[in-house]
């Protein structure tokens, strides 16, 4: 008997036309509006006039690019993070009609504008708190964002059922198992797999990987993204940071799931069932794809996007990950077998230490020692508890941060 794999993750057919405020514009809210994801998602705008009216775009401490980014997008409301970024965004949108505001609680407040779909693209585990407070709205949430997933994922998808919150997968990797899905959900499901590209290091010696630089473990070789996801694919840590994503937001079995390196990054998730076969989701390797595909979704948008063109590719290859190289994706693999809070602490130590190596504090070699050490510490103090509310999860994440801080000191 195969147990279900899929409890309802919030994917409901039709939910996001029901959602939708009727035969106007579907109403965005963009979290991290100038971000490399919030940069694609206006071009999907762009090039579908008349389709969306974007209600807020929210940023970190970037106020000029997100004021350029309010005017292009016509938005009614750009919030800042930072405070101090007020009056420089402000005086960027004056004349324009564009509302300004700065601070964590006004990001809430942008974050719970009425909308028919909020993009959640804030990088790291800053994007949590607005995220949920969409959540909590009941909102239909285009999620970006795999940290919601990985520091708070089990009472995270509690909230999203309990206040009838919908989560469509924008990640590349989960959209494609989204699609390939098709409604389905679970118990026949053999494995699902993500195919990572392998990052600027694949053909590293472990010894080169360990002395990469910030520059080298910068350059990306398919995808185009902020520097944080960026390292964090270098050493592979994204691909274990999306097989927690996947085991939250689709309810399956650590068990049940695999990663594929698959350099061209067509493939990008693979569902392999029962009788023996399996859908794969391909797209060439541009996140205006599966952000299209969450835009228009459950309709298809004509974005003008390139074709999919597998005779000019000509060759697509597979392999296992090398883990002995890679070893942050162990480390992931195992927070998730591990289960309980173990994702939580390891997301926050990983962001610390990409923190430090961004700022050449430490060695690239560094970060999955760092990691091991702060999970291991977190696991002795009784840290690794499973998160009883998405606050709980953001105290241990607090916590974990602290005591990377101090192994680093
Ligand atoms: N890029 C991709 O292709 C890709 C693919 C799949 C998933 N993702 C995920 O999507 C998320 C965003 O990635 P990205 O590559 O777009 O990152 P990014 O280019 O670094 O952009 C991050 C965005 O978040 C904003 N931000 C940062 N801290 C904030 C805060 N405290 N409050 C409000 N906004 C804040 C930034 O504003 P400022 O510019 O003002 O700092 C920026 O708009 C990440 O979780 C990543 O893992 C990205």
């Amino acid at each position: 008997m195969v147990t279900p794999l899929i409890a309802k993750a919030g994917f409901d057919p039709g939910a996001l036309a029901a959602a939708s405020s009727g035969a106007g514009p579907r109403r965005l809210v963009i979290l991290g509006a100038t971000g490399s994801i919030g940069q694609s998602t206006a071009d999907v705008v762009a090039a579908v006039p008349g389709r969306f009216a974007v209600e807020a775009v929210v940023s970190g401490r970037e106020p000029l690019r997100l004021a350029a980014m309010a005017r292009r997008l016509g938005a009614r409301l750009a919030v800042v993070a930072d405070p101090a970024g007020y009056s420089r965004l402000k005086e960027a949108l004056q004349g324009s009609g564009v509302k300004a505001a700065a601070g964590p609680q006004a990001v809430l407040e942008a974050a719970v504008q009425p909308a028919d779909l909020v993009i959640g693209a804030i990088a790291g585990a800053a994007g949590v708190e607005p995220t949920f407070a969409a959540v909590r709205e009941g909102r239909t949430i285009a999620l970006a964002n795999k940290e919601c997933l990985v520091c708070a994922g089990a009472p995270f998808m509690q909230a999203v059922r309990r206040f009838g919150a919908r989560i469509l997968p924008m990640d590349s990797e989960h959209n494609a198992i989204f699609q390939a899905l098709a409604g389905r959900t679970g118990a026949d499901i053999d494995r699902m797999t993500l195919t990572a590209s392998g990052g600027p290091f694949l053909r590293w010696s472990r010894q080169a990987i360990d002395a990469a630089t910030p520059a080298q473990a910068l350059i990306h070789p398919n995808w185009d993204m902020g520097p944080k996801v960026t390292v964090d694919s270098a050493g592979l840590m994204n691909k274990g940071l999306e097989l927690i994503e996947a085991h939250f937001l689709f309810a399956i079995a650590p068990e049940r799931l695999d990663v594929l390196v698959h350099p061209q990054s067509i493939v990008h998730g693979l569902i392999s069932y029962a009788d023996g076969s399996s859908v794969a989701g391909l797209a060439n390797p541009d996140m205006r794809v599966p952000i299209a595909h969450c835009l228009g979704w459950p309709e298809r948008l004509d974005t003008g996007a390139g074709r999919l063109d597998l005779a000019r590719i000509g060759e697509l290859t597979f392999e296992t990950p090398d883990l002995a190289r890679f070893p942050a994706l162990g480390l992931a693999i195992d927070a998730m077998r591990n289960g309980d809070g173990m994702p939580t602490v390891l997301n926050a130590a990983n962001e610390v230490a990409v923190e430090f190596f961004l700022s050449n504090r430490i060695a690239f070699g560094a970060i999955a020692p760092l990691v091991r050490q702060v999970c291991e510490e977190a696991a002795r103090a009784g840290l690794t508890r499973t998160p009883a509310s998405v606050a709980d999860a953001l105290s241990v994440d607090h916590i974990s941060r602290e005591m990377a801080r101090t192994v680093l000191a």
